[in-house]
């Protein structure tokens, strides 16, 4: 007997991939139940070569739902994960409402897969920010061997990040510019078109932006509270694909190639660091794909025991939707999760 899942923003960027790798992984369902807003009741979604009929959130029964994957933004989550948990319902959340509270688990599978056991607290899961997600992957090895003092990470953060309808924002400014028709700028702060924007979310009392702040948090969190991170989030005319730009500090000596070793054993990452022309990976690559690859790995001459490298991830993918199947996929592993209907 499989489980039942509810897809919450499964007409979303993050909620379609979600029905997708639930099916390409073969997760064990035996009922997936799309839910969108009331906007987009009746309308439909693919799951494998199946048709789903989208539900209105507020017409689902969760009570005999056993997991929740979560993707319709902050204030949804907010209002509704309680309500869902209440119902017994395991909510996997990927907004950014949960992820610092101290009853909620952040997991990212390949680092910190112990911590989900404190779950039941709030009977929700915290999926990290996608520009997290790939950073902790990429650090979380060298650490284990080497520790990490301080990060300095710039993001290159693709449009995907923001949302479905910051996606058509790229593609019609885009295309404005090529017919010479007036262009739009609705979603971002300025045009996106041929530009990139240093301002993702909303802005803190320190100057930084809550993305940055997020992605310092939130590393701490899983990783670290000892590591010092430092960021700056940028937003690329990309479709799909975060990359990041990743200085690292650590406590004692690590060359490139030893990196490189380390790097590629660990779960998760794939290195592609060729110093020739093309040897390293782009995020148009990267989209699709489940690994987070890490390119352009060197030593930093100006501090002591300093490395430099190149991050890249499919943000929908390992930034979300992979990310909260996999926790789903822990749960199960560690049968810390029964389907309701066999327990009953
Ligand atoms: N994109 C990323 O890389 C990424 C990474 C990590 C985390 N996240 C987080 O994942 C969440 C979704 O992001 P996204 O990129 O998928 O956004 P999106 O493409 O804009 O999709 C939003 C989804 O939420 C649904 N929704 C909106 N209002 C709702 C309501 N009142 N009740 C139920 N469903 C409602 C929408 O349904 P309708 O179609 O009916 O409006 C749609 O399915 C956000 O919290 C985001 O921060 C995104």
């Amino acid at each position: 007997m499989g489980y039942s899942v509810a897809v919450v923003g499964a007409t979303g960027n993050v909620g379609r991939e979600i029905l997708d790798i639930l099916e390409e992984r073969g997760f064990p369902v035996d009922e997936v139940i799309a839910v969108a807003s009331r906007r987009s009741q009746g309308t439909e979604v693919s799951f494998g070569d199946r048709t789903l009929k989208v539900k209105a959130l507020e017409n689902v029964d969760f009570s005999k739902i056993d997991i929740c994957l979560m993707s319709a933004g902050g204030a949804i989550s907010k209002e509704w994960s309680p309500k869902i948990a209440a119902a017994g319902c395991i909510v996997i959340d990927n907004s950014s409402t949960w992820r610092m509270d101290p009853d909620v688990p952040l997991i990212v599978p390949e680092v910190n897969a112990d911590a989900i056991e404190g779950f039941r607290k709030k009977n929700i899961i915290a999926n990290p920010n996608c520009s997290t997600a790939q950073l902790v992957v990429a650090l979380k090895p060298i650490h284990d061997k080497v520790g990490i003092k301080r990060v300095v990470v710039a993001t290159y953060q693709s449009v995907s990040g923001a949302g479905k309808e910051a996606m058509d924002e790229l593609f019609e400014q885009t295309r404005a510019i090529f017919v010479s028709d007036p262009v739009e700028t609705k979603k971002f702060t300025k045009r996106i078109a041929f530009n990139v924007i240093p301002h993702i979310d909303v802005f803190m009392e320190d100057g930084s932006t809550k993305e940055e702040w997020k992605v310092s948090a939130e590393t701490k969190k899983m990783l670290d509270p000892k590591i010092k991170v430092t960021c700056t989030a940028v937003r690329v005319p990309v479709f799909i694909g975060h990359s990041e730009a990743v200085n690292i500090e650590f406590e004692n000596p690590i060359t490139a190639d030893e990196a490189r070793e380390i790097l590629r054993e660990a779960p998760g990452c794939l290195v592609i660091d060729k110093r020739e022309n093309g040897g390293y990976i782009t995020p148009l690559e990267s989209a699709g794909e489940d690994a987070t690859y890490i390119s352009r790995i060197r030593e930093d001459p100006t501090v002591d025991n300093g490395l430099n490298m190149w991050v890249v991830s499919d943000n929908l993918r390992k930034g979300a939707a992979l990310n909260a199947v996999q926790i789903a996929e822990l749960l199960v592993a560690r049968g810390l999760i029964k389907p309701r209907q066999q327990a009953a």
